[in-house]
C-alpha cells in the first residue's frame, strides 16, 4: 500500500512518519510522499535528528503545496493520512475517498456532525475505510479498563474528571496560526481525547455539553480559545468535567500533565477508575537539558505513547501506543482491501468498536459540534440533537 501524508507538521515529527517507516521496514507499506504547504516544513521534517537515527536508510518523496492535488495524483485503493489543521480534514477526507483512497485521519474527524454522515456514507458506498485515530484507545490501560467496566467490576459511571495541559510553548508553534478562536479551542483540540474515551471504557453516550473558554492571544497576536473547561452529561446522567489549557509550565516535567477519574456506583458501595496518564513511574535527571523544547532537566518521560528502542539492527523502533495505534489502522485498510465483500468488512470492524470510524464515533463529533456552539456563546448548555 502506498501511503499519502497530507500534512508534515507535529504530530507527524512525533508520531505518523517514525510509525509508517517502521510498517515500512515490516513491508506492510511501500512508497511513502509527504505533502505540506510549504518547502521549508518538507525539509526540516526530513532532516529530523531523532528519524534519521531511527529510520537511517528511509525517505520520503516530498510534495510542496495544495493536499489536493497531491491526494489526487494518487494511485487508487491506496492509503491518505490527513494531518492537517482541525478545519480543513472535511475536504481532505472527502478528496482521498473521490480519489479512492483508504483514509486514516487524526483526530477529530470533523467539527460537525453532518459531515461525519457524509464521509461515513461516501466511504461506505465506495467501500473504503475510514478511521481515525485516537490513539489512546490503543493504551493498553484503556483497553484493560474497557474489559473490566463492561464485565461490571466498576458498577455505573457517575462523576469524573479529566484533565489534559499541554507545556506554554505550544503558543509560539504553528498552532498559533489555525488553533484559533474561529477554528477551535483547547477543548475541541485536546478534550476530545477524554470525551471518546470514556464512551470507549463504558459505552455510554452524550447527551449534553457546556464549554467554557477564556480567550488569550498568541505571540502572533491572533486571539485563541487556550484555557477551557468543559462540563459533558451522559446518558444516564453522568457527568465529566474536562481541564484543557496551552498552559503547563514549560519548565514542569513531561511533556504534559494528564489524567482520568471516574467515580462509579456500584449500588451499595463506591467504586473508581483512575488513570495518571502523565506520571507513569519515571523519574530522570540528566545532565544536561535536552534541546527539544519543553524539555527539562529533571523529566518524567511517558514509555508507553511514543518511543524509540534499539534493538540492535541499526537503527531505532519505534514502541508504544502511538505506534500500535497506526499499526492496527493500516491493518484495517489491508483487512477492507482483502475482503471478497469490503463493505461488509467496515461494517465489521466499526461494529468491533476499537478503532474509531465515522459510523461507530459519532459521539465525538456531537460533543464537537456542541461545545463550539457553547464557547462561542460563553459556556451555555447545548444538548445533543440526536443522542445516540
Ligand atoms: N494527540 C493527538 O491525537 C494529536 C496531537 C497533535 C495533533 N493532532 C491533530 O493533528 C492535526 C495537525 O496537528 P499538528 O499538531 O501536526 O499541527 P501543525 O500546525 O504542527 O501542522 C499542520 C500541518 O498542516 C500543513 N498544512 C496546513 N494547511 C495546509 C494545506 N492547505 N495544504 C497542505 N498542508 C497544509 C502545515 O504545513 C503543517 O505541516 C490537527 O488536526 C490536530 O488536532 C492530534
Amino acid at each position: 500500500m502506498q501511503v499519502t501524508i497530507a500534512g508534515g507538521g507535529m504530530i507527524v515529527h512525533d508520531q505518523i512518519l517514525p510509525s509508517f517507516y517502521q510498517l515500512q521496514r515490516l513491508g506492510l507499506v511501500d512508497e511513502i510522499t509527504v505533502c505540506a504547504r510549504h518547502e521549508r516544513t518538507l525539509e526540516e521534517l526530513a532532516k529530523s535528528e531523532t528519524i534519521r537515527q531511527a529510520f537511517p536508510t528511509h525517505g520520503f518523496r516530498a510534495v510542496a503545496g495544495s493536499y489536493r492535488e497531491a491526494i489526487a495524483r494518487t494511485r487508487p485503493r491506496n492509503l491518505v493520512v490527513v494531518a492537517l489543521p482541525d478545519q480543513l480534514h472535511f475536504d481532505a477526507v472527502m478528496a482521498a475517498l473521490e480519489a479512492e483512497q483508504h483514509v486514516l485521519v487524526v483526530k477529530p474527524l470533523v467539527l460537525k456532525v453532518a459531515e461525519g454522515e457524509i464521509i461515513e456514507r461516501e466511504a461506505q458506498r465506495r467501500g473504503l475505510f475510514v478511521g481515525i485515530e485516537y490513539h489512546k484507545r490503543f493504551d493498553d490501560r484503556s483497553l484493560v479498563a474497557r474489559r473490566k467496566y463492561r464485565a461490571g467490576d466498576f458498577g455505573e459511571f457517575r462523576l469524573g474528571t479529566a484533565t489534559l495541559m499541554e507545556k506554554w510553548y505550544y503558543r509560539r508553534s504553528n498552532f498559533q496560526n489555525w488553533c484559533t478562536t474561529e477554528n477551535s479551542d483547547a477543548f475541541t483540540y485536546i478534550g476530545c481525547h477524554y470525551v471518546d474515551l470514556v464512551h470507549f471504557i463504558t459505552s455510554l453516550a452524550p447527551v449534553s455539553v457546556s464549554v467554557y473558554g477564556i480567550a488569550d492571544r498568541y505571540p502572533n497576536g491572533r486571539e485563541g480559545y487556550l484555557w477551557a473547561d468543559a462540563r459533558v452529561v451522559w446518558s444516564n446522567g453522568a457527568c465529566l468535567n474536562v481541564q484543557n489549557s496551552l498552559s503547563f509550565p514549560d519548565d514542569a516535567p513531561g511533556s504534559n500533565t494528564q489524567g482520568m477519574t471516574l467515580y462509579c456506583s456500584g449500588g451499595d458501595k463506591g467504586a473508581m477508575l483512575r488513570h495518571s496518564d502523565q506520571y507513569r513511574g519515571l523519574e530522570y535527571v540528566y545532565a544536561r537539558r535536552p534541546d527539544s523544547p519543553g524539555a527539562t532537566v529533571y523529566a518524567e518521560p511517558s514509555p508507553d505513547y511514543f518511543q524509540y528502542v534499539d534493538l540492535g539492527d541499526g537503527g531505532l523502533t519505534p514502541v508504544g501506543y502511538g505506534y500500535r495505534s497506526i499499526e492496527y489502522l493500516v491493518g484495517c485498510c489491508l483487512r477492507v482491501e482483502r475482503a471478497s465483500d469490503r463493505q461488509d468488512a467496515i461494517r465489521e470492524i466499526s461494529n468491533e468498536g476499537v478503532v474509531a470510524t465515522p459510523a461507530n464515533s459519532r459521539h465525538n463529533e456531537q460533543v464537537i459540534e456542541a461545545a463550539r456552539k457553547s464557547i462561542l456563546s460563553g459556556g451555555a448548555t447545548v444538548s445533543i440533537e440526536s443522542p445516540l
